[in-house]
């Protein structure tokens, strides 16, 4: 076997066997197949496709590729959550205390941002003190009492994925459906979770630009969740404004708390209830979507789910004071605010344009290495359908970059497409698929 027939093979279309495919995840895992001919394979498979076979073999040597985690360990029903990435995507803070105080083991392992999307590791470590390095041990033992865990990776998970993302990156072959679903489902069944649900985000700020991809992409999800007798939901939601009012670590933190204290923007809100209400009813809880949503909105209205955060923080080492005063998140120096220079309805905000400019501002890396300002971001004053008046603001920026303000400002402005009345309002939930 040689990769130079397996590109040409697929060149032309043809469907790999597994043993092609295992080989060649094995051997460019070990640096035995060279990045020129793996971009190669990337860009024949970008075109021709995979079917869902192949994507099976491909997601399942991706898995074998590195450690397992067994959170067989953990008592009852475990549940995950995956977003494909956006802007201003706060739910993990949310959903997760909110499905955790009802019982449900949350035991998640998430990424760091990068580019214009953020990262819930990010977020988290904004609050003073707060752990994310823990070992599998203490993701178990703290699922086990409290129902919660938040960590990165810290086991070699799918170190497949690593090395093809990094590549997929630099040769734009990363909006491929059979190679977004390995990368993800890869990823997530090394985990373990018993339900999974995912949100795949569809506009301006997504990886899929167009709701008939994104259908694609989960159809493909949940095809091979099947073959691996998982049970993965998904929904399709929109990403054609930024999630929320806030985008930025701390910024988003706060914005977590107000939304568990039931004070945050109904669009993160309502994602974070059909979410739950999903996990609820994967899980056994509930028997159907409707009770879940007034269970969730119950521990929402009597606190429970803010304390579930409060205990996530204290068990993960975080200073737990900032959670009950968020006044005490320290924000950048710098804050302007942005204002509208014509009258009428907001038709859409570039959330992709958006995400940048809130990295630009500190809040995002360009490079893996980038020092984040954890203080810094935006908060929007106006979503899709609002009216606006000349003069009105827009958005308020927090950054200690005097040199990006300028910028930033000029952004903004150009994110925002004011104008006439849509004529249908802005839908969030675009569909769900099981
Ligand atoms: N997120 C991932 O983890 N992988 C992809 O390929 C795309 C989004």
């Amino acid at each position: 076997m040689n990769i130079y027939d397996i590109i040409e093979k697929k060149k032309h279309g043809q469907i790999l066997t597994d043993e092609e495919i295992k080989y060649v995840v094995n051997d460019f895992t070990e640096d035995k197949i060279p990045d020129y001919q793996m971009a190669a394979l990337l860009m024949a498979i970008y075109f021709k496709g995979l079917n869902v076979s192949e994507t099976y073999t491909l997601t399942k040597a991706m898995i074998e590729s590195g450690d397992k985690i067994d959170l067989s360990k953990i008592e009852g029903k475990k549940v995950d959550k995956h977003s494909t990435g956006g802007v201003g995507d706060t739910t993990t803070l949310v959903l997760g205390p909110m499905v955790a105080s009802l019982g449900i083991p949350f035991a998640k392992m998430s990424g760091r941002g990068l580019g214009h999307t953020g990262g819930t590791l990010d977020k988290l470590e904004s609050i003073p003190g707060m752990h994310i390095d823990l070992s599998t041990e203490e993701l178990i033992d703290n699922t086990n009492e409290i129902k919660i865990a938040i960590a990165g990776q810290t086991s070699n998970i799918t170190p497949a994925d690593k090395k093809l993302y990094a590549l997929r990156d630099i040769t734009a072959t990363v909006d491929n459906i059979s190679l977004i679903t390995s990368s993800i489902l890869s990823k997530k069944f090394a985990m373990g979770a018993d339900c999974l649900v995912l949100d795949v985000k569809v506009g301006s700020g997504a990886f899929m630009k167009d709701l008939e991809m994104a259908e694609e992409l989960s159809k493909m999800m949940i095809e091979v969740s099947k073959k691996f007798n998982r049970h993965t939901k998904i929904l399709i939601t929109s990403m054609e404004e930024p999630l929320g009012y806030a985008i930025g670590n701390s910024l988003e933190v706060i914005e977590a708390i107000e939304t568990l204290k039931g004070h945050g923007p109904r669009d993160l809100y309502n994602l974070c209830l059909k979410l739950g209400s999903k996990l609820l009813v994967m899980s056994g809880k509930c028997t159907c979507e409707e009770e879940a949503i007034n269970l969730l909105e119950e521990n929402v209205k009597n606190g429970l789910a803010l304390e579930k955060l409060v205990e996530l923080v204290e068990k993960q080492g975080g200073d737990s004071s900032y959670i009950k005063d968020p006044s005490k998140f320290k924000l950048s120096n710098i804050k302007q605010e942005v204002y509208a220079e014509c009258d009428g309805y907001v038709k859409s905000i570039d959330a992709l344009l958006i995400g940048e400019v809130a990295r630009d501002l500190g809040a995002g890396r360009i490079t893996k290495d980038t020092v984040l300002d954890l203080g810094s971001g935006i908060v929007l004053n106006k979503k899709i359908d609002d009216e606006v008046t000349k003069g009105d603001l827009l958005a308020t920026i927090y950054t200690n970059k005097d040199d990006e303000v300028v910028n930033a400002i000029k952004n903004i402005k150009k994110a925002y497409k004011i104008g006439e009345k849509n004529s249908q309002p802005y839908k969030l939930i675009y569909k769900e698929i099981e």
